[in-house]
């Protein structure tokens, strides 16, 4: 067998410990040999989970980065903390996986980026969504020619009550934003890999917080509620003439949740949950589902990172670039400035 490769993480809480330590725990030729994060009863239990020595976990990841030899570092931050550790560990000549959003500006993903080609290492952004059985089966139906130009689409990603009680998704300083960057840096990267990745050129958007930071059936404290949103609705126009409707919510007063993706085409509409092509055949608009794994939200984080492996191993392209999480952000960045200015801006 190949050396194994070596991972070690900066942050190893809820997503890391949830998702990744079990996804590089399915990988024979890969080995977890340390762990950095602030927290140190959240290091000891996920260092103790990922089987990783004591004496190598840190509390600062530059430490950790200074003192263990790796391939592979696992950036499990909050959003306001994956730049630097995410360039710290470039400029140890490592290659990164980091977890969604990619960060929180266009000019810090360009950093980030920049420092990936000077080091030659392959940077990819954990947008876990595309390696789910649905989103292939959607994916294969765009690449076999049956969808067409796809023209126009609708994302959407509404929790009524859903804002999260855990974690730094509701602080402002760990997280920036609320659902745009939680749940719609999914479904947006979801339907931008499906429609080839066009160039965003316009966003108008508005964002809401109306009922979060009141005490409520919710289970978060209200208090600690400080990003900026708990919904956000936006229309993005596409140099290629394509535009898509957004809409994200962690808390609404709707009976429903609602996570889905529709795609319209020229030739198919394409649609999620479950994966659904719509187009006529002898003469009759039919459609036609596929059957997918009801565990695939856990399968296919475990995915993107036997891919991940896969590609560092066989010399290929990051599975997902940080180019194409640029034009995410940079959709991210115009729904805060279109919702602040009050009209259509430029991305
Ligand atoms: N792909 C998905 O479905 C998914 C799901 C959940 C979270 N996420 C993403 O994963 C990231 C982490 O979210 P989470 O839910 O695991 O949060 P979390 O709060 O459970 O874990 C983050 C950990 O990072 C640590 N940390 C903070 N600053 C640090 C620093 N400077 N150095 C080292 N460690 C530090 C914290 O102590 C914490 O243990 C976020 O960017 C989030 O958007 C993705």
């Amino acid at each position: 067998m190949a050396k194994k490769l070596k991972v070690g993480f900066v942050g190893i809480g809820g997503i890391a410990q949830g998702c990744h330590v079990p996804g590089w725990q399915k990988l024979e030729d890969v080995e977890m040999v340390a762990a950095a994060d602030v927290n140190k009863k959240v290091l000891a239990a996920g260092g103790e989970l990922a089987g990783i020595p004591t004496n190598r976990l840190y509390t600062d990841y530059r430490k950790m980065l200074a003192e263990v030899d790796m391939d592979i570092v696992d950036v499990c931050t909050p959003n306001c903390v994956h730049k630097d550790p995410t360039i710290a560990a470039f400029k140890k000549g490592r290659h990164v996986i980091v977890e969604k959003p990619i960060t929180t500006s266009v000019a810090n993903a360009k950093q980030m980026i920049a420092a990936g080609k000077q080091a030659r290492k392959l940077l990819m952004v954990a947008q876990s969504m595309r390696f789910g059985d649905d989103a292939l089966a959607m994916k294969r139906w765009v690449d076999e020619g049956l969808v067409g130009d796809i023209y126009w689409g609708r994302a959407s990603y509404l929790r009524p009550r859903g804002v999260p009680a855990w974690g730094s998704f509701i602080s402002k300083e760990l997280s920036a934003g609320g659902p745009a960057y939680d749940l719609a840096v999914h479904i947006l990267d979801l339907c931008m890999w499906l429609m080839g990745h066009p160039e965003p050129v316009s966003v108008s958007a508005n964002i809401y917080l109306e009922i979060s930071n009141k005490p409520s059936l919710m289970k978060h404290n209200p208090r600690n509620f400080t990003v900026p949103d708990e919904l956000a609705v936006g229309f993005i126009r596409f140099a290629n003439g394509a535009s898509l409707s957004l809409e994200t919510s962690w808390a609404i007063n709707s009976t429903q949740p609602n996570n889905g993706i529709f795609l319209a085409g020229t030739k198919g509409g394409i649609q999620n949950n479950p994966p659904t092509l719509v187009r006529e055949e002898v003469g009759m608009l039919t459609d036609t589902t596929v059957q997918v794994n009801p565990d695939r939200g856990i399968a296919s984080h475990h995915e993107e990172i036997r891919q991940f492996v896969e590609a560092i191993r066989k010399g290929k392209p990051s599975p997902v670039p940080g180019e194409q999480a640029l034009l995410t952000q940079r959709i991210l960045d115009g729904i805060y400035k279109s919702a602040k200015l009050g009209k259509e801006v430029k991305v």
